[in-house]
């Protein structure tokens, strides 16, 4: 049932481009310039128009996709967007109007926080929209409308192919959002479709390439402790890479915005620590790689991971350079990623570590 591979977490990262081939099919127009969520959102144009916020609410990876979700709805769909974590949010008495949307996140459907706060939402009489990957789930049957993700059934605990997915459906959301509310023009829907079609093959030449992370887990699985940073979607995606690593190799990290560690982490920057720092986003390169100085100045060990065609400038000030295809800025989270659970899953095997089944924790959270 493994097919082959290790462990079912391997397994899974290397079904991710068919998940995200699946998540895409059939929401996108035949001539590839429109994406269609009429049969999965049963909002009028109307309604859509009138969307005055959107609160992203999720627990733990899917709470990672909703970091993404925010920029993408925001820069799309021009509407304000706040992320949280399912069980804070209950409890903060947050503004709830009908004009709200209310995203809940979640791959099993199950997860207790997250469905106290959906209740907690309709219950404030805003609209609620599930993404999620399992059909018939609780959070599918209590939500107005659902995406789900066709990721296909996720056994290993850390999830890998769910959260990938769900940035997919992130994108196709963003984009629906954006033509109903007219903040998009044709070209732009073509341009990022067309991007987004590729992502599956760029996946693909990335785990080709899979062994590449095996030899840095290995040094990485022998520190106690090591940092992840970014900026924007890199810092998105580096709290998820962080949380894959702590969960599986039991390995503390922290992820930081890149432009905060001067504020206080640099203290804990000493010879020899592993930093893992993304250097994705165009806007933002100089700004990183000057944060990725900062640290490289106090003895920093930095691992960069950083677009094709940008690798050679971030060598140059980075200790080892792995690349990843390149895609529009606002996608790469999609392939961002998957080098990040590689190195995850390494160094969980590294350490002698169960990778599908780590201490403390359960696939599905149902208490809250
Ligand atoms: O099933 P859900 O997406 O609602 O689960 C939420 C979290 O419990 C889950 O993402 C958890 O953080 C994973 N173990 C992370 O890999």
């Amino acid at each position: 049932e493994k097919a082959g591979f290790d462990h079912f977490m391997l397994k899974e990262i290397h079904e991710q481009p068919k998940a995200y081939r699946d998540t895409m099919m059939g929401r996108i127009g035949a001539d590839g310039k429109s994406v269609t969520l009429s049969k999965e959102i049963g909002m009028t144009t109307e309604q859509i128009r009138g969307i005055s916020r959107v609160h992203i609410v999720a627990c733990g990876t899917a709470f990672h996709a909703g970091l993404v979700g925010k920029t993408v709805i925001e820069s799309l769909a021009r509407i304000p967007v706040e992320t949280d974590v399912a069980s804070e949010y209950r409890y903060r008495s947050p503004i709830i109007t009908p004009d709200t949307l209310v995203i809940v996140v979640s791959q099993s459907g199950e997860t207790a926080d997250t469905l106290a706060a959906l209740r907690e939402a309709k219950r404030n009489g805003a609209r609620v929209l599930a993404i999620t990957n399992v059909v018939g789930s609780s959070v599918a049957r209590d939500a107005d409308d659902v995406i789900t993700t066709w990721a296909g059934p996720e056994i290993a605990v850390a999830s890998t192919k769910a959260y990938s997915s769900q940035l997919i459906a992130f994108y196709l959301l963003g984009l629906y959002l954006a033509q109903e509310r007219g903040t998009i023009e044709q070209a732009q829907v073509a341009e990022i479709v067309e991007a987004m079609h590729r992502l599956p093959d760029q996946v693909e030449s990335i785990l080709e390439q899979a062994e590449l992370y095996k030899g840095v887990a290995e040094a990485v699985s022998k520190h106690d402790n090591l940092f992840f940073i970014g900026r924007g979607l890199d810092f998105a995606v580096a709290q998820e890479g962080s949380l894959k690593l702590k969960e599986i190799s039991y390995i503390h990290s922290e992820a930081y915005a890149a432009g905060e560690l001067k504020h206080g982490t640099l203290a804990l920057i000493e010879d020899g620590i592993p930093v893992i720092a993304l250097v994705t986003q165009e806007d933002l390169y100089e700004k990183t790689l000057s944060n990725i100085k900062e640290v490289k100045a106090r003895g920093a060990h930095v691992l960069g991971i950083a677009n094709a065609g940008y690798e050679d400038e971030v060598a140059k000030s980075v200790d080892e350079t792995f690349s990843i295809p390149r895609t529009l800025p606002l996608l790469t989270p999609a392939l961002s990623v998957v080098p990040l659970q590689l190195l995850s899953y390494h160094a969980s095997l590294a350490r002698g570590n169960d990778v599908d089944k780590p201490r403390n924790l359960a696939k599905s959270v149902t208490v809250e």
